[in-house]
């Protein structure tokens, strides 16, 4: 009786104790968007909560020496939050706000993303809680190597295989399946993706997570009416992904208004020469100071009048206190976990068609995917044949998305979480819980 008293007055399931419930930061949202796919899973559901505690976590101390011979200290993670479809896989990040939930919460939209595409992983993904510019490029490097070593008992071609994320690069890959290859005595090309294509990177891989971005964006116009073609573009965060998405839009004829980034805002009503602008952001670092536009308050960014708004920096970018203001007909996902649920509501209200990170920006992870079968067979396929198979299965992927939402009255975010949740659970419950 005692037992069941107790019971009664806690959850079924109860949340993990390294986890404090008043603050479960992007966790917190990942969770939510879990409880609003469950009443689509049917008989799956009995297994949701597989999706709710990240199958292994790995907090690991990176001491590294300093220049100026000081030792300091950081904190590094490895999360892989589902390994039932294959192994894992999704980027590393180096950022000052880095923390556990952030990671957690990334791998679980990893493992959503993979199934989503359907490409064999699992989801994982690792940090360090590092600012990389205040390092010189030997503390990089040294940073680097001791993390992959830190966490070179979880990694592996057929375990689990990093990529870049924000504020890493083909430079970290490579140093990373330098040091993972030689702790295992023998080059490993396929431990890691997103290398340089000297060191059996695949081509297109850089501009992919863009060049999906911008395929989903014309798939979803063409299925709303919306003309690409004098389009009216925002977007925030011209790195990898916001600067080619950003790119390939302005090469199909629409316009890029106003772009932010962490140096600051900038706008123009006639659309900016792109080209100029990525050659200022490669030079300075940022869009601060570029003289082919206004400076914009960043506040107001989200306020410009725009069609097409493409957030690709961080996450919990459109909250509750600005959503209202976005004036754009589609909001495209390039970053992972930009909009909040509450956003994500308000947004929908107001009638602005959302693509979800879970599918918008899963063209990185597909180039990924093709780079590791090259690194298998050692045998590289041409960049037109790259391009033209991310093309086809960003577009069959979303396709079959657009359907689900249809069929349920669902969003385009929960009818990719049923996609994506189905195929994690149902190969769960094929493969049965060993022992
Ligand atoms: N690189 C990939 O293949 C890939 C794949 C899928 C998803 N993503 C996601 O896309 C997003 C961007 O990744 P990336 O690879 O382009 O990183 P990046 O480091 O190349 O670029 C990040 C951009 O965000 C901007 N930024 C940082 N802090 C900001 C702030 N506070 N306000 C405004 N802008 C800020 C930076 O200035 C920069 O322009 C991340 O959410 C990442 O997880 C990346």
């Amino acid at each position: 009786m005692q037992a069941s008293s107790t019971s009664a007055s806690k959850p079924a399931h109860a949340l993990p104790s390294y986890l404090n419930a008043h603050d479960l930061g992007p966790w917190g949202n990942y969770l939510q968007q879990v409880d609003r796919v469950t009443p689509y899973l049917g008989s799956l559901a009995r297994w949701v909560e597989t999706l709710k505690r990240p199958k292994r976590i790995l907090i690991v101390d990176v001491p590294i020496e300093l220049d100026n011979g000081t030792i300091a200290h950081f904190e590094g993670y490895r999360v892989q939050h589902n390994l039932s479809r294959g192994p894992g896989k999704g980027g590393v990040r180096f950022h000052q706000d880095v923390t556990l939930s952030e990671v957690m919460a990334l791998s679980a939209w990893m493992s959503v993303k993979n199934a989503a595409v359907n490409v064999p992983y699992g989801g994982a993904k690792g940090g360090i809680r590092v600012d990389p510019k205040t390092l010189t490029r030997g503390e990089l490097e040294r940073l680097t190597r001791r993390y992959t070593s830190e966490i070179g008992m979880m990694i592996g071609p057929s375990k689990d295989i990093p990529a870049p994320d924000v504020n890493t690069n083909g430079q970290i890959m490579a140093w990373m399946m330098d040091t993972y290859s030689m702790n295992t005595g023998a080059t490993s090309t396929g431990v890691v993706t997103g290398k340089p294509v000297d060191l059996g990177g695949s081509l297109g891989r850089v501009e992919a997570t863009g060049r999906g971005v911008f395929t989903v964006g014309v798939e979803a116009a063409k299925l709303t009416g919306l003309a690409i073609q004098g389009a009216r573009v925002a977007v925030q965060g011209f790195g990898n992904v916001g600067g080619t998405a950003g790119k390939l839009f302005a090469d199909a004829g629409a316009i890029v208004v106003a772009v932010q980034d962490h140096t600051g805002s900038i706008y123009n009503a006639k659309g900016f020469d792109v080209p100029a602008l990525l050659e200022h952001v490669g030079n300075t670092g940022g869009v601060g100071g570029f003289k082919g536009g206004d400076k914009l308050k960043n506040e107001e960014f989200w306020g410009v009048d725009c069609d097409i708004l493409i957030p690709a920096a961080l996450e919990g970018q459109i909250t509750a206190k600005n959503a209202g203001k976005i004036k754009a007909k589609m909001v495209i996902e390039g970053a992972n976990g930009p909009t909040t649920p509450e956003a994500d509501d308000i947004l929908n209200d107001k009638g602005v068609l959302v693509l979800p990170d879970v599918i918008a920006n899963a063209g990185g992870v597909t180039v990924s995917y093709f780079e590791w079968v090259q690194d298998f067979s050692s045998f590289f396929w041409t960049e037109d044949e790259i391009n033209a198979r991310l093309v086809r299965i960003m577009q069959e992927a979303f396709a079959g998305i657009w359907q689900v939402a249809q069929e349920n009255k669902v969003s385009l975010r929960t009818a990719t979480f049923i996609v994506a949740c189905k195929r994690i659970l149902h190969a769960r419950e094929m493969r049965g819980l060993y022992p």
